[in-house]
């Protein structure tokens, strides 16, 4: 093993590397870096108007699409208010809800998934905030456009629906739908996104939530006011111009999420289906799989802290190295070749 490069398939990144427009561009910029950076991120959030088909006003930059999780928590739940989301959803929900000393309901899931009418039925006067994935980390799960317009034209006005798309460009085509469309037609519906994933920037910590300018503008009076770094502005920028890094990510990602499907199958174990980057697969004596992997200098997620103690999450890579994490997974479990 010793020779064979550590391979990091943990964290839902994209294994592409990052887009070389957007390296340079974070080289160029790291030269004025003496300097605060522009506070209003007005670049590229013209640059994501333009993309997006949204007013500049109503878009918000955070450090992450993280900080607009914790952000709209502050933004929009009072000490004591209801924050609802789902069981297995991403952890930083109940990061937020904590910070925001709100109360946090977790509905049950159906299918390792978002149960909606349960969560509409838990949302109540004094509920404020709803996160929703879609595709769910670390689940994979998704809900198609219908339902999910269905599902706002329930919630009340009272209730901010936080729609948090962080894998959506890997969304099939026959599987998109028009959020941008329904902030426009919604008041109450914040849409995160971010360019930790598709656009292979998560180290240097670039999101966004687009809603109309009036929500937008309650996350903006709370948001530090430096929260994005020089080189992490204009790399977003150089990223969201380059459309074959995407088309090539997306094809690359969708080929390797079935080479892991079928994989998993082969070896005899079950997986469910997934339209993000990455597959839910259980291992059984997860720990012990989870261990041996990273003998083998493969690292994949454990998903004890979601209550899925039999599973790991494993990230698309590359196809060589999904061809490795499945050898590798092979000897694990069949320890007498580990
Ligand atoms: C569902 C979901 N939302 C949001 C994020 C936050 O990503 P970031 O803060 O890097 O934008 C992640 C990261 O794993 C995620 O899985």
């Amino acid at each position: 093993m010793s020779d064979t490069p550590t391979l990091q398939l943990a964290a839902n990144e994209n294994p592409s590397g990052m887009p070389p427009a957007a390296r340079e561009a974070a080289a160029q910029a790291l030269a004025g870096s003496d300097r605060y950076p522009d506070p209003a991120g007005v670049r590229l959030r013209a640059a994501l108007s333009a993309r997006l088909g949204v007013h500049a006003e109503a878009i918000v930059l955070g450090s992450g699409s993280s900080e607009i999780l914790t952000l709209a928590a502050h933004a929009f739940v009072a000490p004591g208010e209801k924050v609802v989301s789902s069981q297995y959803g991403f952890i930083v929900y109940a990061q937020a809800a904590k910070l925001a000393h709100a109360r946090h309901e977790v509905v049950a899931a159906r299918d390792f998934g978002h149960d909606l009418g349960a969560m509409r039925a838990a949302i109540d006067a004094d509920t404020r905030l709803v996160f929703v994935a879609n595709p769910n980390n670390p689940t994979g799960s998704f809900l198609g456009g219908g339902e999910l317009l269905a599902f706002l034209e329930q919630v009340p006005a009272h209730a901010v629906v936080l729609l948090d798309e962080a894998y959506t460009e890997y969304l099939t085509p026959a599987q998109r739908y028009d959020s941008m469309g329904w902030v426009r037609r919604f008041p109450n519906l914040l849409v995160a996104r971010t360019f930790s994933k598709a656009y292979g920037l998560a180290g240097l910590r670039v999101g966004y939530g687009v809603g109309q300018p009036a929500l937008v503008a309650r996350l903006n009076a709370l948001r530090p006011r430096f929260n994005i770094t020089t080189p992490a502005l204009a790399a977003a920028a150089a990223a969201l111009g380059d459309d074959e890094y995407q088309a090539r990510s997306f094809a690359l990602n969708f080929e390797g999420r079935e080479q892991l499907t079928q994989g998993f199958a082969a070896l005899g174990l079950r997986s469910l289906p997934s339209a993000g980057n990455f597959v839910m697969v259980e291992a059984g004596d997860a720990a012990g799989v989870h261990a041996s992997l990273a003998r083998q200098g493969i690292h994949v997620a454990t998903l004890e802290p979601y209550g899925l103690p039999r599973w790991l999450r494993v990230s698309v890579g590359l196809p060589e190295q999904n061809a490795r994490l499945l050898r590798a997974l092979a000897a694990a479990l069949h320890p007498a070749n580990d």
